[in-house]
């Protein structure tokens, strides 16, 4: 295992390549390569990216990291990206976040729900959905620790060998569920309680799916290891986001708050595990 490598990361808004360090942070972007920010790209234009990315031989990724997609074309020339990067590097490594809504809405149209489960699922090494995207993906209703892991189990069999879910609300609490199936038809599984901080933060799924795709570059072998140091992460730059809001007097419940990257780097970089795997 290596903890260097190159990472595609491909959303409608933005498209970024980073390269050497894992962790992902804006500190880490590779000025000079191509970045589209704040506009929302069309297949089409992703597609061009690639030409030109591929013209200057810039094509070698050993990840590729997807998350909120807002069309199908965009999500089909996504795929078509997929098939072009492992032509060149068949080892690559496809983190897909499914974004497709949350606590039982949706904010992507509806009609992506089918190509994400026939075509993407299949595709992805990693997934990470939330509790609905899981419930979207498998057809399974989640409302217990049972449930999740089963939902874990019909994803493992579509496709991806790891698949974290990141949150399920049980009894007013989070409940983070890992499933790394190392042979077919077998997975080891574990849960981290995490609990809930009443307040709505923005950017967490994010945040969360890149640093489960750098921990676990580092460890390929231990999710539950990779999921532990992410886990310890956010939930430390969580707290200092609450900490500082409070500080500066205002209302955490009234409003989404915007997470701490920068001033958490070190939390990133080095946390401290204080969240634990327990293993089924
Ligand atoms: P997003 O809404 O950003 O897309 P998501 O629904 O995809 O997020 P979640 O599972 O909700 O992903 O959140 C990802 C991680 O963020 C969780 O595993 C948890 O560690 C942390 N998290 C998010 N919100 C809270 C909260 N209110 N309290 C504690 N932890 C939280
Ligand atoms: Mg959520
Ligand atoms: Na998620
Ligand atoms: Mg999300």
């Amino acid at each position: 295992p290596s903890e260097t490598g190159r990472v595609l990361s491909i959303q409608s808004h933005t498209v970024q390549i980073y390269t050497d360090n894992f962790v992902i942070t804006p500190t880490e972007f590779c000025a000079g390569y191509p970045s589209f920010k704040g506009q929302v790209l069309n297949g089409d234009q992703l597609w061009d990216l690639i030409d030109g990315l591929e013209a200057n031989d810039l094509l070698f990724y050993t990840h590729l990291l997807t998350g909120y997609i807002g069309s199908i074309s965009f999500l089909n020339t996504v795929l078509k990206v997929v098939d072009k990067l492992r032509s060149i590097n068949p080892k690559l490594t496809y983190v897909c976040d499914p974004v497709l809504g949350d606590e039982g809405k949706f904010y992507v149209p509806q009609e992506l729900v089918s190509v994400y489960r026939e075509k993407v699922v299949p595709v992805a090494s990693m997934l990470t959905p939330n509790q609905f995207e899981a419930e979207q993906l498998t057809g399974l209703r989640i409302t217990s620790e049972q449930d999740g892991r089963e939902a874990c189990n019909i994803l493992h069999a579509a496709g991806p060998s790891k698949v974290v879910i990141t949150s399920i609300n049980i009894d007013g609490n989070l409940l983070l569920i890992g499933s790394h199936q190392k042979e077919k038809g077998q997975s080891q599984q574990f849960k981290i309680l995490i609990s809930k901080i009443p307040a709505y933060f923005t950017g967490t799924g994010d945040l969360m799916t890149a640093l489960l795709l750098g921990w676990s570059n580092k460890y390929p072998e231990n999710l539950d290891k990779a999921a532990e140091l992410s886990v310890s992460s956010l939930q430390a730059l969580l707290a200092r986001t609450l900490n500082d809001y409070i500080k500066a007097g205002h209302d955490c419940q009234s409003s989404s708050l915007e997470i701490r990257l920068i001033q958490s780097q070190d939390d990133i970089r080095n946390p401290e595990i204080k969240y634990k795997a327990e293993k089924y």
